[in-house]
């Protein structure tokens, strides 16, 4: 009975089709996975595979691109800040996009070498370098008079230029490093060539801000770091902070004039901008290292300020702050306008303009003031008391600020 249930041609009782030769196929397998060459190809398929990753991984840490090809050839820029990083990378863009660019930088030389660098790779000769220290209140309004008198236009301010952690140090006018540089100085600078922007809109103000504003607080009792100095979540993370509500400060003053301001973190970014960094050698070397990798190249860390300084699809969008060349919102304490109102102020006093409005509690009275005299300020114990060089702010300040003003009412 079970010999007929047998197909004809298998082995009998081994299970096995008719046909199969279960020792020719063990030849196989043995081919298949054992032997160098079956470890050879498994071990390019893993390399390949690591390097895959690797490639993706690397290509989501550089971010997105700006890509539109869009020009501006004879717009008039400034950039502060750019000798070097970031910077250095948003001026390259631009010259090769045609416009003419003022690099303000602190040190002549550096911006120089800078500058002919950049002229050499953009074929573009509109490059000039200027000197601006924003350590220096004194630096600033001498970069602002210099430039007023050759330029009757400027359609795109790029306030770029930082430090990051480093000890504790005065700038010229004796306010803490990091928050005078990063942002009372440009602070300065942006209020005294607001006239100009107007002037020439549409144009664009573009704020170079970071993701440490994540960690920063605006310490009203101790602006300056006098009591507790904390060099990266303390005074960095304060004055980024204060660079984002700075913008959208500037953006509700701005409001329909034509002038936006928009701020932005460019990311991880291997610049120089760790310069003060003070920890062991090994940690640098691992540092150094890791960056090569792990972090932006300059280029990669200028594509969301270049975004913001040309796409045409963001004309008219205003206090908006991106990363990745993508808007973000924003965490409750960077978007608290009663504090961008209060540090607007205190910005003020420290660097000698004008109070642009009224404190709040004489808001009734001086709204009937502004309306009638829209350059009285109202409030002359105010002006420049909280530096000592500055106690007269000249003509240009006070136009600047009346022209907002009277823009506003
Ligand atoms: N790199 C990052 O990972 C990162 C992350 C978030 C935000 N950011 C922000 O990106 C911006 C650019 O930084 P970066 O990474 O390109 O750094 P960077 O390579 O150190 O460049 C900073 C630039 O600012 C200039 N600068 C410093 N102090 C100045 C002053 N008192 N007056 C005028 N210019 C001054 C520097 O000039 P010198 O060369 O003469 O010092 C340099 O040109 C900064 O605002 C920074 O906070 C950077």
């Amino acid at each position: 009975m079970s010999e007929a249930a047998t197909p004809p041609g298998s082995v009998p009782g081994s299970g096995f089709p008719p046909g199969f030769d279960p020792a020719a196929e063990s030849v196989e397998k043995t081919l298949c996975f054992r032997g160098f060459w079956a470890w050879a190809v498994l071990i390019l398929l893993i390399a390949l595979g690591i390097s895959l990753f690797m490639w993706l991984l690397r290509k989501c840490i550089q971010g997105p691109a700006y890509r539109k090809a869009n020009r501006i050839d004879g717009k008039v820029v400034i950039v502060t800040g750019c000798n070097t990083g970031i910077g250095k990378e948003t001026v390259l863009e631009l010259a090769k996009r045609g416009a003419r660019i003022y690099m303000a930088c602190r040190d002549p030389g550096r911006c120089e070498a800078a500058r002919l660098e950049i002229m050499d790779r953009s074929r573009n000769q509109q490059l000039f370098n200027r000197t601006l220290d924003l350590g220096s209140l004194q630096s600033v309004r001498n970069f602002v008079d210099r430039f007023k008198a050759e330029e009757t236009r400027l359609d795109l301010l790029i306030n770029n230029a930082g430090i990051m952690a480093c000890p504790r140090t005065l700038t010229a006018d004796g306010y803490e490093q990091q928050f005078g540089v990063n942002h009372l100085g440009h602070f300065l600078l942006t209020n005294l060539l607001l006239d100009r922007l107007k002037h020439s809109t549409p144009s664009r103000i573009v704020v170079v801000s970071s993701a440490a504003h994540l960690f920063g607080r605006i310490n009203r009792e101790d602006l300056m770091s006098e009591k507790k100095y904390g060099k990266f979540f303390g005074a960095y993370s304060q004055s980024k902070l204060a660079n984002i509500l700075f913008t959208r400060k500037l953006s509700a003053i701005l409001k329909n004039s034509g002038v936006t301001v928009n701020c932005c973190h460019p990311g991880v970014v291997r610049t120089e901008l760790n310069r003060h960094f003070a920890g062991p050698g090994w940690m640098k070397s691992v540092l150094q290292t890791g960056s090569l990798y792990f972090f932006k190249t300059p280029k990669a860390g200028a594509q969301t300020t270049l975004r913001l300084a040309l796409d045409p699809q963001l004309e008219g969008s205003t206090g908006g702050y991106y990363s990745d060349c993508m808007r973000w919102p924003l965490v409750p304490w960077a978007r608290n306008m009663e504090t961008a109102d209060w540090l607007w102020r205190e910005s003020e006093k420290l660097v000698g303009l004008p109070p642009l409005e009224p404190p709040p509690s004489q808001n009734h009275n001086q709204n009937q003031n502004q309306t009638q005299n829209p350059t009285h300020n109202g409030n002359g114990t105010q002006n420049g008391t909280g530096n000592g060089s500055s106690t007269n702010p000249g003509t240009r300040e006070m136009q600047s600020v009346e022209t907002v003003v009277v823009n506003r009412s």
